[in-house]
């Protein structure tokens, strides 16, 4: 419609009047803001713009590819992707607790978007000996939303109890030194999502479910191996898909939008099952489907019966290496939406 058309023309001159002339690089992750961000600020100032993306080999089952595919194929936006997943197990290997591996990603993923960044940002000196490379980078963009804004200033002031710390990039301009760039910061998140539709993203991935910043980490209990997250990037993906096909009769819609946010976890443990005439000793995931309006307490959503038993039969038999499926009916508090 044209008032949203209207808020483009907008951002769009605003973003090349502050930037000018000079190049910016954007950290993508895939998610709903950042890619909204870059979409915008890409629709500004074209190839001025290069996303960075650090794939940190915790995503769903082909995200980087289509995190690609959207921005380099579709909206031939220059995107450098960074495969770190050896690193990332790497640096996980042997550590279980949670905190631990969130502050491992969190740290590593600073790490590697830093040095990136740098090579563009240019710190080098010219041929003719004189300071910063002329054409390197002079911003640093972030998809931060209004709500990000507001909570980080009440953080200052909140005694809260941290039950999980999540990423935080504080501080990143000034250490590369770059200006700070973010277009989204008086939007709210539905505003977000209908920008990013009007910029042409798709749908679906616009209006996908929250995802954490440290991935599948924190949804492979324990110990993070690469053998687990491919176990269970497959069961998700089934999970996933079922949730989308299955429409609500009385709603017309499906019991994904039904959710706030659903996904599957990983239990490294084993149990016994049987497959034709053998005995199968595999590993087991919980699905987790919950309903809520702000995150901080959810229901479990009560799926029906035929989609949760489609949806293990389908991950038993398409997904050798686990044989057993449960179905998580614990609401937040006391549990978290997360397992870990
Ligand atoms: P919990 O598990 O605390 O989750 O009930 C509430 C919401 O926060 C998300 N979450 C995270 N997001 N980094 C993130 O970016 C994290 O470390 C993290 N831990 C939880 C969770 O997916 C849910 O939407």
């Amino acid at each position: 419609d044209w008032v949203m058309k209207d808020h483009i023309a907008e951002a769009v001159a605003r973003i090349r009047e502050q930037v000018g002339d000079e190049e910016v690089i954007l950290g993508l992750s895939g998610g709903v803001d950042s890619s909204v961000a870059a979409a915008l600020i890409h629709r500004a100032i074209g190839d001025q713009l290069t996303c960075v993306f650090v794939d940190h080999g915790l995503l769903r089952l082909n995200e980087g590819d289509m995190v690609m595919d959207m921005f380099v194929g579709q909206l031939q936006a220059k995107v450098i992707r960074v495969d770190a997943s050896e690193l990332f197990l790497g640096k996980l290997a042997g550590v279980s607790d949670p905190e631990a591996k969130r502050k491992i990603i969190g740290a590593e993923f600073v790490t590697v978007f830093k040095q990136e960044a740098a090579k563009l940002v240019g710190t080098g000196v010219n041929a003719d000996g004189s300071g910063r490379a002329a054409k390197g980078a002079k911003w640093l963009a972030q998809g931060t939303i209004y709500p990000d804004v507001i909570e980080s200033g009440g953080a200052k002031t909140k005694k809260a109890v941290t039950i999980k710390s999540h990423h935080n990039v504080g501080g990143l301009p000034e250490q590369l030194g770059l200006k700070l760039l973010e277009p989204l910061r008086d939007l709210f998140k539905d505003e977000v999502r209908e920008l990013g539709v009007a910029l042409g993203l798709p749908h679906e991935m616009v209006y996908r479910h929250p995802f954490p910043g440290p991935g599948l980490g924190v949804r492979i209990l324990g110990e993070v191996k690469k053998e687990y997250a491919d176990l269970l990037r497959r069961a998700d993906a089934i999970f996933i898909e079922e949730l989308r096909n299955w429409k609500d009769e009385a709603t017309g819609k499906s019991w994904y939008d039904l959710t706030s946010q659903a996904f599957t976890v990983f239990l490294p443990v084993k149990s016994v099952g049987v497959m034709g005439d053998g005995r199968t000793y595999d590993y087991v995931v919980a699905l987790r489907a919950v309903q809520t309006s702000d995150f901080m307490t959810a229901d479990w959503a009560e799926l029906p019966y035929g989609l949760l038993k489609k949806v293990s039969g389908r991950i038993i038999n398409e997904v050798r290496g686990i044989n057993r499926v449960t179905y998580d009916v614990s609401s937040k508090p006391p549990a978290t939406i997360e397992w870990e």
